[in-house]
């Protein structure tokens, strides 16, 4: 049986960029937020080090210096205008949190307390700043239930386990969704005046990920199915700090707090790499570091395939107090004692800066040349407004959830206000109904786990911290294999009770679009910039490459290329230097 609702706002997925917009729609117009996952479960409840804002509490700052070190970490690719805004309303957003109940740590007076984190730096690069707001290192999941519980105030309506299957567009105007319940199969026709994506990112395509097993790119794969572009895809940070072979994050805020890399020779080799801020450069250089440290040999381990987080020199009431978590993991996952020993880490998959192309309230864009979808909104880790360029910097995540989250928001509740629900016809949910039916009935017997290993793989070896044509090519030619062996397969449970087969078949399909969509971006893309280094092209080349690349499915199924020029502002491209 299919179920009909009706809301001028319906929000899809509950991490903060999704609660910050139901918040913000929620006060002044119907609103329901549909999730995979109970809302407290989502991605940023595993955001550690903090959420950056100027608020210049400990020492000096200004919201100019926080955009300057934002447009310089993103090496040039970040639009000025966006990161203007967001720099800007970052520290009433701060402001906000703490006055919902956020518990956030205090200096000795009693204000928020702040700390260093990568490429944060005062004077236009001059030295360290200390400009992350912080709980501890839990500070994504005190946003997400600090929102949450005020999202529940507000009246906002929840449908928890519910898993998005489609977007409903009608004559080029979006008017709702179809979404599938993991409890009972059930398909859920939600007509809306706006829709806004907040599903987060698409990490679980690589080996080694900070990310949940849950983010695999279901907001972009819809968009990118419906003949939508997708932004800046090749651009993947990968954070230098996460555990050795299983890629769970241990927080920049360990380094921010005084901890060193070192190499098998207990070297800082970070001097040599950037040698004004060291450790705290920005992730893509530190990570890159990495990678050379351990391909000239110089890795710990019986294979030099790690380095060391040395967090021997910090007070260890300072480790206790403000990283307890990440110490705890240390222990648990590796049986190592970080007050006394080095603890083995790599760089992990950790954050797309590319996604569903926005404006700065959140505007789904149609192309390249910025016409908008009426009525459809993203916000978070799934789109791209582009704040991040081709690299974050670390806490800007928190920031932009809950900046441009709200300003989702408020734009829905604008839009809603003023146009008619749209009609969505009768037969909307059967599209879906077919889809799902049809994934029972393929003949390759092979389980999709097995092939969802060998994409983590190829992405892992040939798409991550170092890629050039070769590899890239390659990674192209095994995704199409792996998309005509998926094609292939076959669910085999049939149940409607949380059927896990089911929407994990779903989600490698839209993991298998995401690859496709990074390898040809980063494929055509032959310059070096941020996230995204070629050792076949190791400069940056602003005179060709200073914008932004979309990528469409087309009707046949190919991918095709289309640029757009990058907002300048007051920062001029220049050499990036730490
Ligand atoms: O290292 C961290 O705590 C991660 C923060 C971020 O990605 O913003």
């Amino acid at each position: 049986m299919t179920r009909y609702h009706t809301y001028d706002a319906v929000i899809v997925g509950a991490g903060g960029a999704g609660l910050s917009a139901a918040l913000a729609a929620g006060k002044n117009v119907k609103t329901a937020v549909v999730s995979k996952l109970y809302p407290t479960r989502s991605h940023t409840g595993t955001a550690q080090g903090g959420m950056c804002a100027a608020l210049a509490n400990v020492e000096d700052d200004s919201w100019e210096w926080h955009a300057f070190d934002t447009v310089k970490g993103s090496d040039f690719l970040a639009d000025q205008d966006a990161v203007d805004i967001m720099c800007k309303e970052a520290v009433t957003a701060v402001l906000e949190l703490e006055r919902m109940g956020l518990p956030f740590n205090r200096t000795p007076e009693g204000r928020i307390d702040q700390r260093r984190f990568g490429g944060h730096t005062r004077d236009h690069g001059e030295a360290p700043v200390k400009r992350a707001c912080y709980a501890a290192d839990r500070t994504g999941h005190m946003i997400l239930q600090t929102l949450y519980q005020q999202c529940n105030k507000e009246g906002v309506e929840f449908f928890n386990e519910f898993f998005v299957l489609d977007l409903l567009m009608v004559e080029g105007t979006c008017a709702g969704i179809i979404a599938y319940e993991l409890a009972t199969g059930e398909l859920h026709v939600f007509r809306s005046r706006s829709v806004l994506f907040a599903t987060g990112g698409y990490g679980k395509m690589f080996k080694i990920t900070s990310n949940a097993h849950t983010l695999t790119g279901d907001g972009p794969g819809v968009v990118y199915r419906k003949g939508l572009p997708l932004e800046d895809m090749e651009f993947f940070q990968f954070h230098p700090t996460g555990l050795y072979r299983l890629g769970i994050l241990l927080s920049e805020a360990a380094r921010g707090e005084g901890g060193i890399l070192r190499n098998k020779d207990g070297e800082r080799f970070m001097e040599n790499y950037a040698p004004t801020i060291k450790d705290l450069a920005p992730r893509d250089m530190v990570s890159r570091a990495m990678f050379s440290e351990i391909k000239a040999g110089r890795g710990a381990g019986e294979d030099n395939d790690y380095l060391l987080l040395d967090l021997t020199e910090v007070d260890p009431e300072v480790v206790e107090k403000k990283l307890p978590d990440i110490t705890e993991f240390a222990r648990t996952y590796l049986d190592v004692e970080p007050l006394e020993e080095g603890v083995p880490v790599v760089p992990t998959a950790h954050y797309a800066m590319g996604g569903i192309p926005t404006t700065v309230d959140a505007e789904v864009l149609r192309d390249h040349r910025a016409e908008t979808v009426p009525g459809f909104y993203a916000a978070g880790e799934c789109a791209c407004v582009s704040v991040h360029g081709a690299n974050r910097l670390g806490t800007n995540s928190l920031l932009d959830i809950v900046v441009f989250g709200r300003r989702g928001g408020l734009a829905m509740t604008e839009y809603a206000s003023t146009h008619p629900l749209p009609d969505v016809p009768e037969d909307a949910h059967e599209h879906a109904e077919k889809w799902l039916a049809s994934l029972m009935e393929g003949d390759n017997p092979e389980p999709v786990a097995d092939i969802r290993e060998t994409l983590q793989q190829e992405m892992m070896d040939k798409a991550s911290v170092v890629r050039n044509e070769d590899s890239l090519t390659q990674a192209r030619d095994s995704i199409g294999k792996l998309a005509e062996r998926y094609a292939g397969t076959r669910v085999r449970d049939r149940s409607k009770v949380f059927n896990t087969e089911l929407t994990e078949h779903i989600e490698f399909g839209y993991l298998l679009d995401m690859a496709e969509a990074l390898v040809v971006s980063a494929l055509a893309r032959t310059e070096s910039r941020g996230g995204h280094y070629r050792d076949d092209h190791e400069m940056r080349e602003d005179e060709h490459w200073l914008k932004h690349t979309f990528i469409t499915k087309g009707d046949g199924g190919d991918p095709s290329l289309a640029y757009k020029d990058v907002t300048l502002g007051r920062y001029t491209p220049v050499e990036r230097k730490y």
